[in-house]
């Protein structure tokens, strides 16, 4: 995707060369042919990129078409993050090379929505005074005044943050899918205080979707063709939802069960859990159905008590470790990663050692790992001395990630010989004569497309279908196998 849009390639190289996961972005893969247009770049989490299809479906409506090259666009929009410093130099950077864009065609608009122009409100039209339009995170449905504004050479801001807004009703316009997996945001900002995360402040109250519109929304896209569905929340385990109807309250579990229920054919994932509201009923949801796949992300953040104190994750190491033990003894083939962030405020070096420790104990298969980065505004930075040297801070980041790799290669060596029905999503990375796809474990797996006469039924495979790969390679970051069978 990036090989024909020269506007991409800069981008991909900075971010090939940054550590896994520092900064995430979204590839678009639409080029409409008529009608206005707009380009969008977004950066951090799927809840933003999600947040991204919700635009594009508003704008869609307001008469603009989207665009994959930046050099076609009357409009530029950048949907930020503000989770770690590295983040927001990423959308400053890309300014740059957006102004540039700007000078050299008239009359092309940028808009900054998201986390940082939340974050930074009005004092972001003022550091970047070749912005023209401010969008958070909750007023998107104003982007079409908001543009208007912009057209009349006038700045726009709207950044007011919402108690209600879910955007329920938007059919989100797919941006960058493979046709294969969809992403449903099923919930809102975050009511927890973790006291490095800008979240809260970026993006304002917790607040369920309807949880009719998350079923329509997935049936929709099954209808479609789509196979996977993962369901998006800061904290999904907290979701409630309340039918103004009957009073009916439907929980995270709830949830899934009827989204798992739309077909059986559909994969359901969820993303994220917060270690302290994941609960057994949700476990057995899991276990009930073959279609909720086996895989929970459930970040810790610190292996040690004090630490997980100062950072109000409000769980003990011991307490996490319970909920650890308790995935595996209700499905033991479940797999689990996690997130890191390695010296923050204070961290002595034994307490590193017990982040080490932990990822030796919960045998993640894999996880996004950060080093602390002190973001304006949130407890840490008010209340604790950022006081662990970024050398520090990088060279403990470095040993976790060593660790990880470690053991996420232990992890997959357990899977060699072993079968796994899998779901095509498309051409490996590599070659056209290879397919990838997942376990339900998340693990992606490698594999040669067979020719279409060995396939029973004589029909081949393609991208959306199943099969049974039986694995016979590993790396710490991916199966290689080959097919078995016809799956289902
Ligand atoms: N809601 C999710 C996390 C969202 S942010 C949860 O509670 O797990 C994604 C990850 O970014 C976090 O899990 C954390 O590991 C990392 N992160 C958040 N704030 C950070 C900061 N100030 N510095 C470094 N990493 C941070
Ligand atoms: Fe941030 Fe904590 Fe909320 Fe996650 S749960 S978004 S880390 S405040
Ligand atoms: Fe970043 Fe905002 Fe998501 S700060 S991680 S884009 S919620």
């Amino acid at each position: 995707m990036y090989n024909d849009n020269p506007t991409l390639k800069g981008i991909k190289k900075e971010i090939d060369e940054k550590k896994q996961g520092e900064v995430f972005y979204q590839e678009v893969n639409i080029d409409e042919p008529d009608g206005k247009k707009f380009y969008i770049e977004s950066y951090g989490c799927q809840m933003n990129f999600s947040d991204s299809e919700i635009v594009a479906s508003i704008l869609g409506e307001a008469g603009f078409s989207a665009t994959k090259f930046m050099e076609k666009a009357d409009l530029i929009l950048i949907n930020t993050c503000s989770i770690r410093e590295k983040a927001e130099d990423t959308v400053r950077k890309r300014l740059r090379i957006f102004n540039k864009m700007k000078r050299q065609k008239r009359g092309t608009m940028v808009g900054v929505l998201g986390c940082m122009a939340e974050r930074l409100k009005k004092k972001f039209l003022e550091e970047e005074k070749l912005v023209d339009m401010v969008v958070g995170p909750d007023a998107y449905r104003d982007l079409p005044k908001l543009v208007a504004t912009a057209e009349d050479g006038n700045k726009a801001i709207n950044v007011h943050l919402s108690r209600e807004e879910t955007y329920a009703d938007i059919n989100p316009m797919r941006l960058g899918s493979n046709g294969v997996s969809g992403f449903i945001s099923i919930m809102r900002g975050c009511d927890n205080m973790c006291s490095f995360c800008v979240v809260p402040f970026t993006r304002g109250r917790e607040r369920s979707r309807d949880a009719f519109s998350v079923v329509a929304e997935a049936t929709d896209l099954y209808n479609k063709g789509y196979k996977e569905v993962t369901l998006l929340g800061q904290n999904v385990d907290s979701y409630k939802w309340q039918n103004p109807e009957n009073e009916q309250v439907t929980t995270f579990a709830n949830l899934l069960e009827m989204v798992a229920q739309v077909h059986p054919d559909m994969r359901v994932r969820f993303s994220t859990s917060h270690p302290k509201d994941i609960t057994d009923e949700v476990l057995f949801t899991m276990k009930k159905y073959e279609n909720i796949c086996k895989y929970i992300h459930l970040p810790v953040q610190s292996g040690n008590s004090r630490i997980l104190e100062k950072m109000n994750r409000t769980y003990d190491r011991e307490w996490y470790e319970k909920k650890v033990n308790r995935i595996y003894e209700v499905m033991p083939e479940c797999a689990i990663s996690s997130d890191f962030i390695t010296g923050f405020c204070s961290e002595t070096e034994e307490e590193h050692r017990d982040t080490l420790s932990v990822i030796e104990f919960a045998k993640y298969t894999m996880s996004y790992m950060f080093y602390y980065s002190e973001r304006p505004g949130t407890l840490a930075a008010r209340k604790y001395e950022d006081d662990i040297p970024l050398e520090v801070k990088k060279r403990r980041l470095a040993e976790v990630i060593e660790l990880q790799r470690r053991i996420s290669h232990e992890h997959n060596k357990l899977d060699l010989g072993k079968t796994f029905k899998v779901l095509i999503e498309g051409d490996s990375k590599k070659s056209d004569k290879e397919f990838k796809g997942r376990n339900s474990q998340n693990k992606m797996i490698i594999f040669p497309k067979p020719s279409p006469e060995l396939a029973s039924g004589g029909e081949g495979y393609k991208v959306g279908d199943y099969c049974n790969v039986e694995v016979l390679e590993v790396t710490s970051a991916t199966l290689k196998g080959r097919i078995l069978e016809k799956g289902k």
